[in-house]
């Protein structure tokens, strides 16, 4: 099993108001973000980002933490399963230059606006079939996305996580401790179809024989 670490812990939080986002979305809101196109980025905040830019202030302080965590360095392969326009890695390059990019997502519309600069590092695909020869990568990391998926998908999503990677990796994954965080948990989602309690995703990891790090997003 891998080691519980937050290694999310320098990304900016913002202050969001959980009830009332739950309480003005309608089952078509849920449905059109889950489609992860231009709505979702781009468009109205009841679907999604309401405006998904680039800024230095989100990524940049979180990639030393990586680099720490997993030793990386130029010589280093990355792959970010739900790169969404890239901005992850973006950062990845700039503050270790050199270092191997590949990024992959369902969205083709986050593909086709992603940043230019490492947009041929970046492909269309699926979190649980990920088109790469096993061991591709020293590190992987899925940040938010695989509990987009529904149960049996996210397990196979830690598979590939786990098939493709040589040295380590990270995921977060929607979740809860106790009843107040699973209400907030259901009032804030918006796109995830597998949420559960910490320790039923540990006791699933081990199911599906995930070894790698992970961490928790909880509203
Ligand atoms: C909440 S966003 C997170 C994006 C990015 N990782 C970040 O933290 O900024 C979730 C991402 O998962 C992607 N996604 C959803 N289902 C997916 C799947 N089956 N395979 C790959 N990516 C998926 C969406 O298109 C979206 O970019």
């Amino acid at each position: 099993m891998g080691e519980e670490i937050d290694l999310m812990i320098n990304y900016p939080r913002s202050k969001r108001n959980v009830e009332d986002r739950g309480a003005k979305k309608t089952p078509e809101d849920r449905e059109l973000a889950r489609q992860f196109g231009e709505a979702f980025f781009d468009g109205h905040r009841d679907h999604g980002y309401g405006g998904f830019s680039y800024n230095p202030r989100f990524w940049e302080p979180v990639i030393p933490t990586f680099q720490s965590h997993f030793n990386l360095t130029s010589q280093d392969e990355i792959l970010d399963v739900g790169c969404a326009k890239g901005f992850m890695l973006y950062d990845f390059q700039r503050l270790i230059p050199g270092i191997g990019l590949k990024g992959i997502d369902i969205s083709e519309y986050a593909i086709a606006h992603s940043i230019e600069s490492i947009k041929d590092c970046l492909r269309v695909g699926d979190a649980a079939d990920l088109p790469y020869d096993d061991n591709s990568f020293d590190v992987s990391i899925s940040i938010t996305t695989i509990h987009n998926l529904e149960l049996e998908q996210c397990g196979k999503a830690l598979q590939e996580l786990e098939r493709v990677s040589r040295r380590g990796s990270f995921v977060t994954l929607d979740a809860y401790r106790n009843d107040e965080e699973k209400e907030r948990m259901e009032s804030w989602n918006l796109t995830a179809k597998t949420m559960m309690h910490v320790d039923e995703w540990k006791k699933f990891f081990l199911d599906v024989g995930y070894t790698g790090d992970y961490y928790w997003f909880i509203p």
